[in-house]
């Protein structure tokens, strides 16, 4: 099993510089533990900051406080081998389905072309997407749920240290969509990969994170964090168990965007 590690926000706070309100933070005081080896769930409203933490992390933007660790040091990507999936699925439009797919471990000497070992991973995990007829494609030729799943392969193929996924299955139909969470549970049981997942969906979460930190908006921060014992056990997804889980933490987030609303009220 590969060595994974903890990631850990303290006191982060972001601010874009370009943000058209420069006074408000995108992110602030954000601290939060993804403790080695486990799956953490991001949910929020729009623009909360999901992304802005995902790519904190990537090393993407600079804090203008507070910190991202990784094992306890600096979130440094050289030292790391972070895959990191993003909302718009970063795929380069010049290469091929084959080669996006490939370019993360290329980049860091990790793929061979023909090597027999290599090529029946990419295989694999290929079929296990439903994308192994796409290899000679360009991402333009592609739907948005192919594009999804190809950006999928190329960070499950990566075997990274930390794992990065924002939105990942969101493009997907229902079906393909439960699908494709169990190819990742597969995945992560096999390497058990520090995950942080975005998702705007509850029983995703639910099903996938053994965390569930829900985020508020202006400025984004952290609301609430859950344990969720239900997260990661396929046989718990329909149980009774799942479903009152998703009522609770849905009367939760209602309840996050009550108080919102009334803050704005009072303001
Ligand atoms: N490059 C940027 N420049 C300026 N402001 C930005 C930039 N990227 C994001 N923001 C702002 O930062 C805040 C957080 O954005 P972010 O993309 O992290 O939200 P999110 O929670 O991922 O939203 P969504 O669910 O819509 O993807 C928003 O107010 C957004 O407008
Ligand atoms: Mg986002």
């Amino acid at each position: 099993m590969k060595q994974a590690d903890t990631i850990a926000f303290e006191h982060l706070t972001v601010r874009y510089r370009t943000a058209a309100h420069a006074k408000d933070a995108a992110v602030a005081d954000i601290s939060l533990t993804v403790p080695q080896g486990t799956v953490c769930a991001l949910i929020g409203p729009s623009g909360c900051g999901k992304s802005t933490l995902l790519r904190a992390v990537a090393g993407l933007v600079k804090p203008e406080s507070g910190c991202v660790t990784i094992a306890g040091g600096k979130a440094d990507p050289k030292k790391y081998c972070i895959g990191f999936m993003p909302q718009n699925y970063g795929l380069l439009p010049w290469q091929t389905v084959r080669e996006n797919i490939v370019l993360g471990c290329r980049i860091r000497h990790e793929w061979h072309d023909g090597r027999a070992e290599d090529e029946a991973r990419l295989a694999k995990l290929m079929t296990a997407l439903h994308i192994e007829e796409l290899a000679s494609r360009y991402p333009h030729e592609l739907s948005g749920g192919q594009q999804q799943r190809v950006s999928l392969a190329r960070a499950f193929l990566l075997r990274p240290d930390i794992l990065l996924m924002d939105e990942p299955f969101s493009a997907l139909d229902a079906i393909t969509r439960e699908e494709m969470q169990d190819v990742f549970l597969a995945l992560w049981q096999e390497q058990h990969v520090t995950t942080l997942l975005v998702t705007h969906y509850v029983e995703e979460a639910l099903y996938l994170g053994q965390e569930i930190a829900l985020m508020a908006a202006d400025p984004g921060r952290i609301a609430r964090v859950f344990a969720n014992p239900l997260g990661g056990c396929p046989e718990k997804r329909g149980s009774q168990a799942f479903f009152e889980m998703s009522r609770a933490l849905r009367e939760d987030i209602r309840a996050i965007s009550a108080a919102r609303a009334g803050e704005e009220g009072r303001s």
